[in-house]
């Protein structure tokens, strides 16, 4: 049996509901696993919710209920969002989930019988907000410059600690190897300057006195897990390490996304968790960008007003998803604005690929008596197809969704801009071109299908509603080149006026 394509995406802190920044990462996840399934992989895509450690502690005692209570409150709001948003997950894993508690153990376990623990003093700084131990160097003006409001900790504590400074040279070692393992090329240097710079020994452990809420270390009584050495572990949880060797087998490594403030944990830390107990490293990391909003990131306090549900309920869940993957360069940052969002929906989807739709199969009906027509082959829409493909496959590959996704585009720019230029309606008017007007039709016709199926990972509600405007609803069972190659729609299946695939927004709000 063929190696799964596990995907993850990193699992969000429960101290407040999910915002747009959450959904972004969620979506391109999502679109990728689609893709993936698309070229018929078996996916496994896991996300989920990391619900331990101060951060969340203290956030439940401000609500005056249990951390237990709280984190189970708020769950389903980001399961509500998800699927909102049509995020196709395998598994919604929870921190809490009795399975990563045994998982986190057994790694953990490992890691000390190989030698990678030691028991040393911590004296220094903690940012809650990071759930991250600082130095000096790293605050501004003694605060955490990602968390200006909170006062940093100092933290006396003798704790566990995991022995990261011994992996600096194993780690650049794999960077070298491995040129793809993180991407884009400009964090990976990041990533690299960091690793460079040297490691130092990370406290593992927490005190019940100062952090109760969180994995009980058997071992070391009165101790709970470090937050982040634990979420971390959630990957390999999800993968069925430690309880089902067989499935582990058949799903690690992973594929992890995650965003540019967490490359950290997961391009230094992770990695050599990993290589301490001797298991395989992640296939590749790949760390987004910022949604912004005002220029700044958006945050839970700043994300107030574009809540994912409303927005998926307001507009549909497809062009929240197709701004979110255009409009917001995967890899780097993207501004999120109400005026961009709608400019977007009417240039692209309603006037852009929605009129096209409409137009192609009202011409083909009124001209070709309601089939889609034949003629010979519309070479110039075919071979821009063809490239096409190839071009918006490579980058889907290699995880770059908003040029998968540009590309596609090009498609549909290319069909409405040869539909001005040839004009069809006059084509209709002369007998002797109606060769060559069925076969623009049938090009129109065939390029719009594999533009939707190409958009379909970012658009899948729309997409599948295009499909079967073009009679092709077959294109959902199709995989790779049978779905992508020039000539899948067939002449002759009937066609019927699809209703507006977009509405224009004055429709659309009004109703
Ligand atoms: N709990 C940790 C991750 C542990 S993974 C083992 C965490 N949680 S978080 O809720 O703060 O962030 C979760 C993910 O959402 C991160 O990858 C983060 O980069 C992403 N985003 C949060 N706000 C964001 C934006 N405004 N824009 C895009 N993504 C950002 O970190």
């Amino acid at each position: 049996m063929s190696r799964t394509f596990y995907i993850t995406t990193a699992i969000d802190y429960v101290n407040g509901k999910p915002h747009l920044g959450h959904a972004y990462e969620k979506i391109g996840a999502d679109v990728i696993a689609r893709w993936r399934r698309l070229m018929g992989d078996d996916v496994y895509y896991l996300t989920g919710t990391d619900e331990h450690g101060s951060k969340v502690e203290k956030t439940a005692e401000k609500a005056g209920l249990g951390p237990q209570e709280y984190v189970d409150s708020l769950v389903p709001a980001f399961k509500s969002a998800w699927s909102g948003l049509n995020i196709s997950y395998d598994r919604f894993i929870r921190t809490t989930d009795a399975d990563h508690a045994q998982t986190a153990m057994k790694l953990l376990e490992l890691i000390r019988d190989r030698g990678y623990l030691s028991e040393q003093k911590y004296e220094g700084w903690y940012c809650d907000g990071c759930e991250a131990f600082k130095t000096d160097k790293d605050l501004v003006d003694s605060k955490c410059p990602d968390h200006p409001t909170l006062d940093p900790r100092w933290i006396e504590e003798t704790n566990l600690f995991f022995k990261l400074s011994e992996f600096q040279d194993q780690l650049l070692a794999h960077y070298d190897a491995h040129p793809e393992f993180v991407s884009p090329g400009f964090r990976r240097n990041e990533v690299l300057s960091l690793i460079r710079g040297g490691l130092m020994d990370v406290s593992i452990s927490r005190s019940r006195e100062s952090v109760g809420w969180g994995i009980s270390i058997p071992f070391r009584p009165d101790s709970v897990l470090y937050v982040w050495f634990e979420a971390l572990i959630n990957y390999l949880t999800g993968a069925g390490f430690g309880h089902d060797s067989d499935l582990y087998e058949q799903r690690w490594p992973a594929v992890h996304i995650l965003g540019k403030d967490v490359t950290r944990f997961h391009c230094v830390l992770w990695p050599a968790m990993l290589m301490a107990a001797g298991l395989p490293l992640p296939d590749r990391i790949f760390a987004h960008g910022w949604v912004l909003t005002g220029g700044e990131k958006m945050s839970k306090s700043s994300g107030v007003g574009v809540e994912p549900v409303a927005m998926a309920e307001r507009y549909g869940a497809d062009p929240v998803r197709f701004y979110l993957v255009t409009q917001v360069p995967w890899g780097k940052d993207g501004e999120f604005t109400w005026e961009r969002f709608e400019t977007t929906y009417t240039a692209f989807l309603a006037n852009g690929i929605g009129n096209l739709l409409s137009r192609s199969v009202s011409m083909a009906i009124k001209y070709f008596d309601g089939g889609v027509p034949s003629g010979p082959t519309e070479t110039r829409l075919r071979d821009l197809c063809e490239e096409v493909v190839a071009e918006s496959t490579a980058a889907f590959d290699a995880l770059r969704i908003t040029e998968g996704s540009a590309a596609a585009w090009r498609i549909v720019r290319e069909c409405n801009e040869q539909i001005q230029a040839r004009a069809p309606w006059a084509m209709a008017k002369d007998e002797s071109q109606r060769e060559a007007l069925a076969s623009f039709l049938y090009g129109l016709l065939e390029s719009l299908r594999i533009a939707a199926a190409l958009l379909s990972p970012v658009m899948p509600t729309k997409c599948a509603a295009l499909q079967d405007a073009l009679g092709c609803s077959d294109d959902r069972h199709r995989q790779g080149a049978e779905l992508l190659s020039w000539g899948g729609l067939i002449a002759g299946s009937p066609l019927s006026k699809p209703a507006p695939l977009f509405p224009r927004l004055d429709q659309l709000l009004a109703e």
